[in-house]
C-alpha cells in the first residue's frame, strides 16, 4: 500500500490506450490511492465510464453538469483535492489543450485549477508524436514543470512501428510511487534563498541596478517548497508572485538590506542558495533630493557592498550547505572555482553569458554545478524550473 492516503486525479482521453488506464486505475487502487477519474468526451468512445467507476469506487466525471440533478461538478474542488494529477493516456489534442489552456472540457478546467504536480503519459501515432506542434506542446508542459512519461516504441494501433505507445501501466505506477517517495525529501529542512537584483539608491528617483529577473531564485524556492522544505526567500525588487507552498518572503531593495535579512536568518537554515545578483558597489552618498541636471560632469562615488555569500561562508557550520552562483563572461570555470573557495561555498552554479539562452531575464538557463571536492555536473539548456530541479537534486544527492 505505497499510495495510502494519496488523492489522485486520473484523466483519460481519446486514445486506443484508454483501456490501459483501467489497469493503471486498478494498480493505483491496490496501492491504496483514492482515484477520481475524469474522462474526456472522446475518451468515452474508447472505454466505458461504468468500468472505470466500478474500479475506482467513485462516479466518473466527464461533464460540467450532472444529468437531471441540477448540480454541477466543481473543477476547482477536484483540482485542489488532488495530490497528483495524472493524464494517461494523453492524446495529442489534450496535450495541445493543456499547453494552451483551452478549457473546453472538465478535464482541462480541472487541470487548470490544480496545484498538484501533473504527470502526462502521451499516447498517439508516431507521426503525431514527432510532429513539431506536438513536440512544442510537450515542451511547454515540460517547461511548466510537468512530468512527461515518454511513450515507448513498438507496434502502434495504426500498424506502424515507432514511438508513441503509452508506457505500460506498471511503469507509470512506479513513476507515481517514486514521485511521492521523492516528493518530501526536504521535509524538516529550512532553505534560505536570495533572489533578484538589488537597487542601490543614487537619489530619490535613481538607482544602480541590474537585469536580474529573479526567475531562477523563485524557481528554486518553488522546488524546495514542493519538496517539503520551509523556505525563506529574500527577494530584491522583482515583480514575481510568491510561489505556492511554505515560503516566507522578505522583500528588500538594496544589497545592505539583503545582507541584513540573509545574515540574520542564516543560523536557522540547513541550506542557503545565493542566486541574487547583488550589486558589488553602492553610492557612497545618496542624495536626499533629486540631483538636478547641470552642465558640469557628474561623478557618483561608489563604495563596495558587503559580500553576503562570503559572510555566510565565514559563519557556516558543518551541518549547513552554502550554494553560490557565478555569472561569467570569460574564463568561466576558473572564475567560478575561485569564487567557490574564496567564499567558502559548498557548491557553485555557473552560468555563462556566452551560452545562448542562459543567464538573466529569459525563462531558460544552462548551468554547470561544481562541488568543492572538484566533482562537476554539466547540464543542458532547459527551463529555469527544470534547472532548479537539477540544482536541488544535486544538493539532495550530496546531503549527508
Ligand atoms: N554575492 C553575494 N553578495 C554580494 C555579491 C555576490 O552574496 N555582495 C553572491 C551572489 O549571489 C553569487 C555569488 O556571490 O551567489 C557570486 O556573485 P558574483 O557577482 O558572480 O561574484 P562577485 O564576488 O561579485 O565577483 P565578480 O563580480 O568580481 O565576478
Amino acid at each position: 500500500m505505497r499510495l495510502k492516503g494519496k488523492n489522485i486525479v486520473l484523466g483519460i482521453t481519446g486514445s486506443i490506450a484508454a483501456y490501459k488506464a483501467a489497469y493503471l486505475l486498478r494498480a493505483l487502487k491496490k496501492e491504496g490511492a483514492d482515484v477520481q477519474v475524469i474522462i474526456t468526451p472522446a475518451g468515452k468512445e474508447f472505454i466505458t465510464p461504468v468500468t472505470l467507476s466500478a474500479l475506482s469506487n467513485r462516479p466518473v466525471i466527464s461533464e460540467f453538469f450532472s444529468a437531471n440533478s441540477g448540480s454541477w461538478n466543481s473543477h476547482v474542488d477536484l483540482g485542489l483535492w488532488a495530490d497528483l494529477f495524472v493524464v494517461a493516456p494523453a492524446s495529442a489534442s489534450t496535450i495541445a489543450k493543456m499547453a494552451h489552456g483551452l478549457a473546453d472540457n472538465m478535464l482541462i478546467t480541472s487541470y487548470l485549477s490544480t496545484r498538484a504536480k501533473v504527470m502526462v503519459a502521451p499516447a498517439m501515432d508516431l507521426d503525431m508524436f514527432s510532429h513539431p506542434t506536438t513536440v512544442q506542446n510537450i515542451g511547454i508542459l515540460k517547461a511548466n514543470g510537468h512530468i512527461i512519461i515518454e511513450p515507448a516504441s513498438g507496434e502502434l494501433a495504426s500498424g506502424l512501428i515507432g514511438k508513441g505507445r503509452m508506457e505500460e501501466p506498471e511503469v507509470i505506477l512506479e513513476h507515481i510511487v517514486a514521485h511521492f517517495a521523492a516528493s518530501q525529501i526536504l521535509a524538516g529542512k529550512t532553505v534560505l534563498i536570495t533572489a533578484g537584483p538589488t537597487y542601490e539608491r543614487i537619489d530619490p528617483v535613481r538607482f544602480i541596478g541590474n537585469h536580474s529577473s529573479g526567475k531562477m531564485g523563485f524557481a528554486i524556492a518553488e522546488q524546495c517548497a514542493q519538496l517539503g522544505a520551509k523556505v525563506v526567500l529574500v527577494a530584491g525588487p522583482v515583480s514575481l508572485p510568491t510561489p505556492q507552498g511554505h515560503i516566507e518572503r522578505i522583500n528588500v531593495v538594496s544589497a545592505g538590506e539583503m545582507y541584513e535579512a540573509a545574515v540574520s536568518r542564516f543560523n536557522q537554515c540547513h541550506f542557503a542558495i545565493m542566486s541574487a545578483a547583488v550589486a558589488d558597489f553602492t553610492p557612497a552618498h545618496s542624495a536626499d533630493e533629486k540631483i538636478k541636471r547641470g552642465d558640469a560632469d557628474l561623478s557618483v562615488q561608489l563604495k563596495p557592498t558587503k559580500d553576503i555569500a562570503a559572510q555566510l561562508g565565514s559563519l557556516k557550520r558543518n551541518d549547513q550547505i552554502l550554494v553560490g552562483f557565478a555569472l561569467e563572461t570569460q574564463d568561466e570555470t576558473n572564475n567560478a572555482l575561485n569564487k567557490l573557495s574564496r567564499k567558502n561555498l559548498d557548491f557553485i552554479v555557473l552560468n555563462s553569458l556566452n551560452d545562448t539562452g542562459a543567464g538573466f531575464g529569459g525563462d531558460t538557463n544552462k548551468v554547470t554545478i561544481w562541488h568543492k571536492s572538484g566533482k562537476m555536473w554539466p547540464f543542458e539548456l532547459k527551463s529555469k524550473t527544470l534547472v532548479a530541479r537539477d540544482i536541488i537534486s544535486v544538493l539532495v544527492e550530496n546531503m549527508q
